[in-house]
C-alpha cells in the first residue's frame, strides 16, 4: 500500500485496505484506550459516545468499566459502520460526519474521540456539535498525538493531516464554552521504525460541560 493510500485510509477507511489499516490502527493506538480508561471517573449506567471508532476493537474493554453502560458510536466511514454493527449488536452506530452531527437530542455522560481531530478544519465547529450532545457535568475526552510526534510518523501520514498543537485544541474547546479540566500525557512503549527506536506519546485534553 502506498503512503498516499495509507493516509487516505487512516482518514476514512474504505474497502479491503481500509479493513487492514483499521486493524493496524487498533493495535498501534491501543494505549490511547488504556489511558482513556484511567482518565475517566467511571460510574454505573454511563451513556457513552465515541466519535471515529475505526474497527471499534476496544468497545468491550471500555464497557467493562461501567455496569449497564450504553454505548453509541459515530463514524463517517460506511465500511467501518457496517463492520462494527455486525460485531457489536448491543451498541448503536451512526454513519455521520462530526461536522454535521445530529443525534436527535441524545445526551451523553462521556464523549470521546481519539485520533480524529487531525482531519478537521474547523475544530470549534466540531466541538460545538459535541457539546450539544453532552449532559451538564458530562465530559469530553480528546485523544491525540502531540504535534512533535506527527513529524516522527510523517512517512505514514503524508497528506490530509493537520498536526494541531494541544494549545490550539484547548483554545477551540474553551471557545465553545466548555471548561478544560485537565491535560494528561503519557508515553507509548518504544517501537522500532526503519531500524531506529522511537517513542510516541498519548495526550488527552479533557473538558467538562459546566454550564
Ligand atoms: C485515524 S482513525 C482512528 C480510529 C481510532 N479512534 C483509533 O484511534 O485507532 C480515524 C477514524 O475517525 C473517522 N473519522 C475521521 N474524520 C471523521 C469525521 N469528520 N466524522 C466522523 N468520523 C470521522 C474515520 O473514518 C476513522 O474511522
Amino acid at each position: 500500500m502506498s503512503s498516499k493510500e495509507a493516509s487516505a485510509n487512516l482518514r476514512k477507511p474504505k474497502g479491503e485496505n481500509g479493513l487492514k489499516v483499521a486493524e493496524f490502527m487498533s493495535k498501534v493506538n491501543a494505549n490511547f484506550y488504556i489511558q482513556l480508561q484511567k482518565n475517566v471517573e467511571w460510574k454505573p449506567g454511563m451513556k457513552i459516545l465515541e466519535i471515529g471508532f475505526g474497527n471499534a476493537n476496544h468497545i468491550d474493554e471500555i464497557l467493562s468499566n461501567s455496569y449497564n453502560a450504553e454505548f453509541m458510536g459515530v463514524d463517517y466511514s460506511k465500511n467501518m459502520v457496517d463492520l462494527v454493527k455486525e460485531n457489536n449488536p448491543d451498541c448503536t452506530f451512526f454513519h455521520q460526519d462530526i461536522k454535521g452531527l445530529d443525534l436527535a437530542g441524545e445526551q451523553f455522560d462521556l464523549i470521546y474521540t481519539i485520533n480524529t481531530i487531525y482531519f478537521l478544519d474547523d475544530l470549534k465547529g466540531a466541538f460545538l456539535n459535541l457539546k450539544q450532545h453532552l449532559k451538564k457535568g458530562g465530559e469530553l475526552h480528546i485523544g491525540k498525538r502531540p504535534k512533535e510526534d506527527m513529524e516522527k510518523v510523517k512517512h505514514i501520514i503524508s497528506t490530509g493531516f493537520v498536526p494541531y498543537s494541544n494549545e490550539e485544541v484547548i483554545k477551540a474547546v474553551i471557545d465553545t464554552g466548555l471548561c478544560i479540566s485537565s491535560v494528561v500525557s503519557s508515553k507509548d512503549s518504544e517501537m522500532e521504525q526503519k531500524g531506529e527506536k522511537t517513542q510516541l506519546h498519548v495526550d488527552f485534553i479533557i473538558a467538562v460541560h459546566g454550564n
